[in-house]
């Protein structure tokens, strides 16, 4: 009889009335030793599956640099910016400001999707357990950093980037090339799905040091030189974070580069370009191997950044970003040149080196 088809017992008789069980079971329960005899293994595990779940510590700097970054110092609501007053600004000022940040937010706005996919990844592939903290952590920069363009951008052009209406042809103009950047943004997000569960892991994270020896060279020439205050506060907590990134990607890197194969050297030469191409899209200028742009695109671009420059920004003339660039590139290029990997031709900065193939498929930096 079900315990749960008598009446209720109100005397507390209730274990009086429970049936004995049957003697099989009653005093000859196995004990652990006699089910093991009977146990089995479940199929093996598939390969590139999240489970099972391991702490592997290979690398304990990498979990130093996790345990100080658990706290970043900083968030982006605690910024002072209730300093910047819109309207101190032009209208054609506003737009050039709003423009630049939503130009970053092509690298730095990107940060949360791509390096969420990179950070799931990294559990598909079983990494030691500091590599995932690590970029954990780097999910939560840059979802700081997305904020800093979200805000910039709203403070300057409210429901900007692209929905609101310019009121002068300048801003029309930033309106256009915004598309466009955006544009080359899709074709970076659908090239990056993909390669980042083609490459390896010695490839995937020359590109992603390439991209953030970018963003800390850029943030830290914008802090020196912008004269809008919560925007110097910006850059030098963005520019803090992305030093870490690159610290996280050098300590990773040390134990990867001594043991590079051939093949994956020929791709890092590769790669380098790819992320030269796609990164000077805010280092410098955008090189037409990938960058597909309007008519327009350039000069207005141009003009933008000069009115944003005027402005107080902090954008560094063509000539500091290409000097900028290339110092970065060169700090690459060091550090790779031991571990015999060659390095491709910057012919946009001065760089001399092998000619190799551009595939837009192979862009895979993140900022
Ligand atoms: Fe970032
Ligand atoms: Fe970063």
């Amino acid at each position: 009889m079900a315990l749960d088809t008598l009446a209720p017992d109100k005397a507390g008789n209730l274990a009086a009335r429970i049936e004995t069980p049957p003697a099989e079971t009653s005093g000859a329960e196995p004990d652990a030793a006699q089910l093991l005899f009977g146990a089995e293994d479940p199929p093996p595990f598939p390969e590139m599956n999240i489970f099972p779940l391991e702490w592997r510590v290979e690398t304990p700097k990498l979990q130093a640099i996790y345990d100080s970054a658990r706290d970043p110092g900083w968030a982006p609501n605690k910024l002072p910016w209730d300093t910047l007053d819109p309207n101190a600004f032009t209208l054609d000022q506003r737009y050039a400001i709003s423009y630049w940040f939503t130009l970053l937010s092509v690298f730095d706005g990107s940060g949360p999707a791509v390096f969420s996919r990179a950070f799931i990844h990294t559990w598909e592939t079983h990494e030691e357990d500091p590599i995932r903290k690590c970029f954990f952590s780097i999910v939560r920069d840059e979802v700081n950093h997305e904020e800093i363009c979200q805000r910039a951008i709203q403070a300057m052009t409210p429901n900007g980037p692209l929905d609101f209406e310019p009121e002068t042809p300048l801003g029309q103009l930033a309106r256009n090339n915004i598309k466009w950047y955006y544009h080359n943004g899709c074709r970076y997000w659908s090239g990056f799905q993909k390669g980042v569960l083609k490459f390896q892991l010695p490839i995937l994270f020359t590109s992603f040091l390439m991209g953030e020896v970018a963003s800390s060279t850029l943030f830290h020439s914008m802090y020196q030189k912008t004269s809008i205050p919560v925007f110097k506060e910006c850059f030098k907590r963005v520019g803090q974070d992305e030093a870490r990134h690159m610290g996280i990607c050098l300590t990773v890197l040390e134990t990867i580069l001594p043991n590079l194969t051939d093949e994956q050297r020929e791709i890092i030469t590769k790669q380098i370009r790819a992320g030269f191409v796609f990164l000077s899209g805010i280092l410098y200028l955008p090189p037409e191997d990938f960058w597909e742009l309007g008519p327009t695109f350039r000069p207005a671009h141009k003009m933008l950044e000069e009115v944003a420059r005027e402005a107080g920004l902090g954008i560094l003339t063509d000539e500091e970003r290409r000097e900028n660039w290339r110092t970065a590139v060169l700090k690459l290029k060091g550090l790779l040149d031991p571990y015999g990997v060659e390095f491709p031709a910057l012919p946009e900065i001065g760089i001399d080196g092998k000619t190799v193939a551009f595939d837009p498929d192979d862009i895979i930096p993140v900022f």
